[in-house]
């Protein structure tokens, strides 16, 4: 699949100011991040189960499901080391809300899936651009981590992407990933701000889109 400049299919872009804004959550970020990993890594291999027998992809896959728990490592590696528990948190109602537009046929329901974890790693991967430039001063150690995953989680949004196309046809997998990410702005829109990567806009940054 042809890779495009990644704003031109973002129809909505977080503004700096959302990641500004989440300077002072830096820790909730984070136990936040470990979760997101540790789910990312059980959805990929969830995935490798459903994929077509093919050695490249299954191999692409796998090593997709390794990076994401390698990120789940280095999650709970600065948690221990800014002496924050790994603990329980509240969802965020991100994923919950996104997959409510999952089709119901199977064929539907297999695309939907992967789509949705593009653009789950499309978003983290926006979010997470902004905390590393949010975060280079007052949190050096987080911000080069949130810096070193953006490749993996730009990779990992072609790789579902692909998968897609290969249950429905690259034209449909296209045309559904375009609805799909804009039910996941009006989603954003829904979620009140929060200490999530995956929330909605500061009141300052609201008025200022307004
Ligand atoms: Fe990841
Ligand atoms: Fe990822």
């Amino acid at each position: 699949m042809q890779h495009e400049p990644q704003t031109a299919r973002v129809p909505f872009a977080t503004p700096a100011s959302w990641a500004q804004a989440q300077v002072e959550h830096v820790d909730e970020l984070l136990l936040e991040q470990a979760h997101l990993e540790k789910m990312a890594a059980a959805g990929a291999v969830a995935f490798l189960f459903r994929a077509p027998l093919d050695a490249t992809l299954h191999g692409r896959l796998s090593r997709l499901a390794r990076e994401e728990l390698v990120h789940f490592e280095r999650a709970l590696k600065l948690l221990e080391a800014r002496g924050v528990a790994f603990q329980t948190q509240p969802s965020s109602g991100y994923a919950e809300r996104l997959k409510k537009a999952i089709r119901r046929d199977l064929e539907g329901r297999r695309a939907d899936e992967l789509l949705i974890a593009a653009v789950i790693e499309r978003r983290s991967h926006e979010r997470m651009s902004l905390l590393a430039e949010a975060l280079v001063e007052v949190a050096p150690e987080v911000s080069a981590f949130y810096r070193d995953l953006c490749p993996a989680e730009e990779r990992h949004e072609e790789l579902y992407l692909e998968l897609a196309a290969l249950v429905v046809g690259e034209h449909a997998a296209r045309a559904r990933y375009a609805e799909l990410t804009q039910h996941e702005a009006e989603v954003l829109a829904s979620l009140p701000f929060s200490a999530r990567l995956h929330g909605g806009l500061p009141e300052v940054a609201t008025e200022a889109r307004g």
